[in-house]
């Protein structure tokens, strides 16, 4: 059997996740000439300012299509718009691949953002046409190495597939074996190129089973099997995973996870996953937390119906985590890394919490529930907290927190706060280049009065103002000074509609930038 995003999320379910997860196709890296790639299909970006003639010497794409190139540039035919594609056919002979696809790159920055973009919109296209084997030429500014990661990041996301569950539809058909073309890449040593490529494919699988979870629906993936999943698939890439039933959870005093808990028959869990590499200095060690809520109905203060089916994906923070350390343990990062997963339903049942309960955190603080809907932040707060207890120096959460982040920066910003500013910048440049958009929102400590209470030490909401930023301040008040940043992804971890580059459903968002910043980590000083 073919080795697939798609194959997995069957693969888990049946029990037999670890041998699929073990046969990902490598995608292979060349620097030959564009007339020596031997494939069905050459794609090229091509961006507005190039003329015909961009390309020249072996890599000549217009003569070699017999000038079609050119005509379709002055009839304006193609006029290289982002993501719009040209399909001709290669009439030199002395070519070795038969057909061109020319996809439209604009007139804005070649960067890393938009070459993964344009490589995952290729990606789409080739699988729909079937074919069988396709080259990708890395074209851009900056780093050849980074471009070349962002390439393979991209074609691989083009991979994802979320029809499990249809059974009138035939499965799709197998994905094309790839082939990256590095341009003029017989001038220097390709090694960088090719470890890039296999980085990139790393990163994206990664991506895409982090998008399986979110996918899953929530009565398959209650807070039980999540953890058995995350610990197959992080296990699997040779992650320490343990997993705490209710006990151990009680006896941490985790009763903010355990209120959460209360309203659901399914019993919660928190999935802990170490990354300790032989030789790798005590510290930094950086704490990733993630939001597992498996499915959000609000709890008593229940959501309405309307798209209510959209919270199966609120432990696509937890998801990210999970598949993060996956990728820091396959890429060897240097330093040691923990991940915290709180994971449990939010649901209504009869012993549920209800507005005006005061629970008791692990850390010792009292939270007034004002709305039980407001339940992420309560399981992050034991979870930060945990992560602390574990001998995280730096923490970063991850967590569809709020609507309001929605209100505020759409579906393609997540929200990003913490302090100090140095750990927020670094992270904010680490997600910058991982193609995960992210904007700063500030915590000034008047805000903070928001979530006051009469009667405990926080409530759990602080009116409809800077919804997303009184969360954020909620849960710095669990992180006791240690550098932290919270990433906001209510918006982002899912499209509502497709896009050239996304399709609609999970995005997979957080993965890369969590798995990169162990490796942005190694310049931070053992303190
Ligand atoms: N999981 C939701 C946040 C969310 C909303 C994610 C929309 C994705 C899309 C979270 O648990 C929640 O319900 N937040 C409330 C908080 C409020 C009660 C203070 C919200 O944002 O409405
Ligand atoms: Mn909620
Ligand atoms: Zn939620």
């Amino acid at each position: 059997m073919y080795r697939a995003g798609w194959a997995r999320a069957s693969a888990i379910s049946d029990n037999v996740l670890m041998p699929l997860l073990l046969s990902s196709t490598p995608v292979d890296c060349t620097g030959v000439p564009l007339s020596a790639v031997d494939t069905d299909l050459l794609i090229i970006p091509w961006f507005q300012e190039d003329g015909p003639g961009a390309l020249a010497g072996n890599n000549a794409i217009d003569p070699a299509t017999g000038g079609e190139i050119a005509r379709a540039l002055t009839s304006k035919e193609f006029q290289a718009k982002p993501f719009e594609l040209l399909l001709t056919a290669i009439t030199d002979r002395s070519w070795r691949a038969r057909r061109v696809a020319l996809i439209g790159g604009g007139s804005g920055e070649q960067g890393s953002d938009l070459i993964r973009k344009l490589a995952t919109a290729a990606g789409l296209a080739a699988r729909q046409k079937r074919v069988a084997r396709a080259a990708f030429a890395v074209r851009g500014r900056g780093d050849r190495a980074e471009l070349a990661q962002a390439v393979a990041e991209g074609l691989t996301l083009a991979e994802f597939y979320g029809g499990n569950y249809k059974t009138a539809e035939p499965p799709p058909s197998a994905p094309p074996a790839w082939t990256v073309v590095v341009l003029n890449g017989m001038d220097t040593t390709l090694d960088p190129a090719r470890a890039a490529v296999a980085r990139g494919r790393v990163l994206g699988e990664c991506s895409n089973l982090a998008r399986e979870l979110a996918n899953e629906p929530g009565n398959t993936l209650t807070p039980t099997e999540f953890a058995r999943r995350a610990a197959a698939l992080a296990g699997d890439a040779g992650v320490t995973v343990e997993i705490l039933d209710e006990k151990q959870i009680e006896k941490l005093g985790m009763g903010l996870l355990l209120g959460v808990a209360r309203g659901s028959v399914e019993p919660p869990r928190v999935i802990v996953f170490r990354h300790v590499p032989p030789g790798a200095p005590e510290t930094p060690v950086l704490g990733l937390v993630g939001k597992g809520i498996t499915f959000d109905t609000g709890g008593i203060s229940i959501k309405p119906a309307e798209k209510m089916e959209l919270m199966k994906d609120d432990m696509a923070g937890g998801a990210a985590v999970a598949c993060a350390m996956r990728a820091i343990a396959l890429l060897h990062a240097p330093i040691r890394v923990i991940g915290v997963v709180p994971t449990t339903e939010n649901m209504p049942g009869g012993r549920a919490i209800k507005p005006g309960d005061i629970l008791r955190s692990a850390a010792g603080k009292t939270v007034e529930v004002i709305n039980t809907d407001a339940e992420g932040r309560l399981i992050l707060g034991d979870g930060l907290w945990y992560a602390r207890q574990l001998g995280a120096t730096h923490l970063v959460d991850v967590a569809t927190l709020t609507g309001s982040v929605v209100v505020a920066l759409g579906k393609i910003t997540s929200g990003l706060f913490g302090a100090p500013d140095a750990w927020v910048q670094l992270v904010r440049r680490v997600a910058d280049r991982a193609g995960d958009r992210a904007w700063q929102l500030p915590l000034f400590d008047e805000y903070g009065d928001q979530i006051k209470s009469d009667i405990a030490d926080l409530m759990n909401t602080g009116g409809r103002a800077a919804g997303s930023i009184t969360a954020a301040l909620f849960l710095k008040e669990f992180v006791d000074g240690v550098p932290w940043v919270h990433i906001d992804i209510a918006g982002t971890a899912w499209a509502d509609e497709a896009r050239p580059y996304l399709p609609k459903g999970p995005s997979g968002v957080a993965v890369r930038t969590l798995a990169e910043l162990a490796f942005a980590m190694t310049a931070i000083q053992n303190d």
